[in-house]
């Protein structure tokens, strides 16, 4: 039967794909799905390229990590969205532990983007230039970039990545706003609206998507709430999908998974500059959630033991 790729591209997306990691790639069955470009076109490192791996000391650089997916992806013939290059977390603690003045923080973080941004110039189809860069009443988050810079730091990130990579696709990335809230509108006019203001490209949102099951936005919400992004000239794109639901699993709570997987590929397949899907990983056993979501898990769309989730059909059915 038809899988997520094909399926995908057959309704004029341009990629369904996956995050993965380093560590999972020594499992045989494992690769063998995640190399199958009918089920995955696109792939995005989970980690690799994050600021703590890539400057672990000011002007010291280290692509290893990176560059295992990176390298994946291209053998594979996949799309890859690159992972990001300005974040409060996961960051180098040289970042947070200095005293920086505007002129020096401004020069770290000119040289970090351009140098990571450069070494894959030309693999990434997109990058996540800034990533939760935002609170969820709209603020802005209170980072060594903010406390420092200011919002500017946004446009000195995206300008420098601009320059580094002039065919990546460069994008905001955050969770909490794939429906109408204060984050989402916050997202547009004090994230998208004011790089445009300013003569900065900015190509598309990433909506990271990471669901609980019991609480979610609806087909509707999260149409409209594409809409209202692309109709400020730029993509969406759903980056981290994944729907967790409190364990244990069982027929109910699956089944309700299976909905908001299938409303939410639903929502981007109606909105034309929605350009594809990531699911953030697509095995249980390789899932962030149990170890950040207490109690929670079964987030993915395969189970341990490989057989498949109804949520894995209810995207079929989407599709
Ligand atoms: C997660 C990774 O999956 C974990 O392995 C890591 O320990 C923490 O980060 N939003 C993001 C991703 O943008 O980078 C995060 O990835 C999940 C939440």
């Amino acid at each position: 039967s038809a899988q997520l790729n094909e399926l995908a591209k057959a309704a004029g997306k341009l990629y369904f794909g996956t995050a993965t990691d380093n560590g999972e790639l020594n499992v045989t069955e494992y690769v063998q799905i995640l190399s199958n470009t009918s089920e995955f076109g696109q792939l995005t490192p989970s980690n690799g390229m994050k600021w703590f791996a890539v400057e672990p000391e000011l002007g010291v650089f280290n692509f290893s990590m990176g560059s295992v997916v990176a390298d994946l992806a291209t053998k594979n013939k996949q799309l890859l969205r690159c992972h990001n290059l300005v974040w409060h977390s996961q960051l180098a603690p040289w970042v947070d532990n200095n005293t920086w003045t505007k002129e020096n923080l401004t020069a770290a973080l000119i040289d970090h983007v351009t140098t990571e941004a450069k070494h894959w110039a030309g693999q990434c189809y997109a990058w996540d230039v800034v990533n939760e860069a935002l609170n969820d009443d709209g603020t802005f988050r209170n980072d060594t970039f903010l406390n420092v810079l200011g919002p500017d730091y946004i446009k000195i990130a995206f300008k420098a990545a601009a320059a580094a990579d002039p065919a990546a696709k460069l994008y905001y990335n955050d969770y909490n706003i794939e429906s109408l809230s204060n984050k989402s509108t916050a997202a547009r006019n004090n994230i998208v609206k004011f790089l445009q203001d300013a003569g900065i490209r900015i190509d598309g949102v990433g909506l990271q998507s990471h669901f609980t099951v019991g609480r979610s936005p609806t087909l509707d919400d999260q149409i409209a709430n594409m809409k209202a992004f692309t109709d400020l000239g730029v993509d969406v794109a759903i980056t981290e999908l994944d729907v967790r639901l409190e364990e244990p699993e069982n027929a109910t709570n699956l089944a309700g998974q299976s909905e908001i997987y299938k409303n939410t590929t639903g929502a981007c397949l109606q909105v034309e500059r929605c350009v594809g899907i990531t699911v953030w990983d697509f095995y249980d056993p390789n899932s962030w959630v149990p170890g950040v979501f207490t109690g929670f898990g079964s987030a993915d769309l395969w189970f341990t033991n490989f057989t498949k989730h109804p949520a894995y059909y209810g995207i079929v059915d989407a599709l």
